[in-house]
């Protein structure tokens, strides 16, 4: 894999690309990569010539109480999981690389209200202004014509195809499916936190996902569904932050009948250890 750091370097090495025809996909994470990231850049491979991955902490992403300092940052081991995986281009920029005055002194783009300030974005203010600015810099840097998005982070995927529709950028979005260990976790970088007894009640997460999509099949109202599921995750020693029937297009609330084309969403505390999990329901 070709490690580079600089915005010019960068420009200059898929420049190169560009004049042969050939297609770049991008796959922008913040490291510590795990299976759920490769699995990206082996969907990434199947839609471009050029497989490139961004790995950088996204400091406006964070809030002032979140884990941006303890972040895990292990670039050596990514760059060669990325070489091993046969992806091409590792861009690796310095926080001044991409934002130049810092990232509180930065332009901003902000995603709709609508959508940025639910779930997610309630719980963590300013998170997706920080995901759709950063997202806007990379692509304008690395100029791909495809870029994949996992699953996992579903509410992130649609500001994401929100910001490319709405300023217009000629990439194309593609999602991939979360990928789990054994018994149903979404994988995480998150989970390398968990000690033996929380990893064994995450897995409460996924399971109650499941609870809830044959729930709906027996036609329960979606408050009582979301009540119920809440009440699980309680009993399994989690504590919900939320979890919510939503449509799956736009993540507004359904109304009491829908039953179809909607997305549940969870997002619990296992210890100190934040995990979010999602799953379509549109069977
Ligand atoms: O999903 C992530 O890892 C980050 O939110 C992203 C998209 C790389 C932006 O920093």
């Amino acid at each position: 894999v070709r490690i580079v750091t600089t915005a010019r370097e960068l420009r200059d090495h898929l420049a190169a690309h560009r004049r042969r025809g050939q297609r770049i996909a991008f796959v922008p994470t913040m490291g510590n990569l795990h299976e759920g990231h490769y699995a990206l850049i082996d969907e990434a491979r199947r839609h471009g010539d050029v497989v490139v991955a961004s790995v950088f902490v996204n400091p406006a992403q964070f809030g002032p109480n979140e884990d941006f300092a303890r972040y895990p940052r292990t670039p050596d081991e990514d760059a060669q999981g990325l070489e091993r995986r046969g992806c091409d281009v590792l861009f690796l920029p310095a926080v001044a690389e991409i934002y130049p005055d810092g990232a509180a002194g930065a332009t901003r783009v902000v995603p709709p209200a609508r959508l940025a300030t639910t779930l997610e974005g309630a719980i963590r203010p300013g998170h997706f202004e920080g995901v759709a600015t950063v997202v806007a810099i990379l692509f304008h840097l690395v100029q791909p014509d495809v870029a994949v998005f996992g699953r996992k982070d579903y509410q992130q995927l649609l500001v994401v195809r929100g910001l490319v529709r709405d300023l217009a950028f000629p990439i194309a979005i593609v999602d991939a499916p979360t990928r789990r260990d054994c018994d149903g976790l979404a994988l995480s970088s998150r989970n390398r936190y968990l000690d033996d007894a929380e990893r064994v009640r995450a897995v409460a997460i996924h399971a109650t996902l499941r609870w809830i999509a044959a729930e709906l099949r027996s036609g329960a109202p979606l408050a009582a569904i979301e009540h119920a599921a809440s009440r699980q995750l309680v009993e399994a020693g989690l504590i919900p932050d939320y979890v919510s029937l939503r449509r799956a297009l736009d993540l507004e609330i359904p109304d009491p009948g829908e039953r179809t084309g909607l997305v549940a969403l969870v997002a619990a505390r296992a210890g100190a250890v934040r995990l979010i999990d999602n799953r379509l329901l549109d069977d």
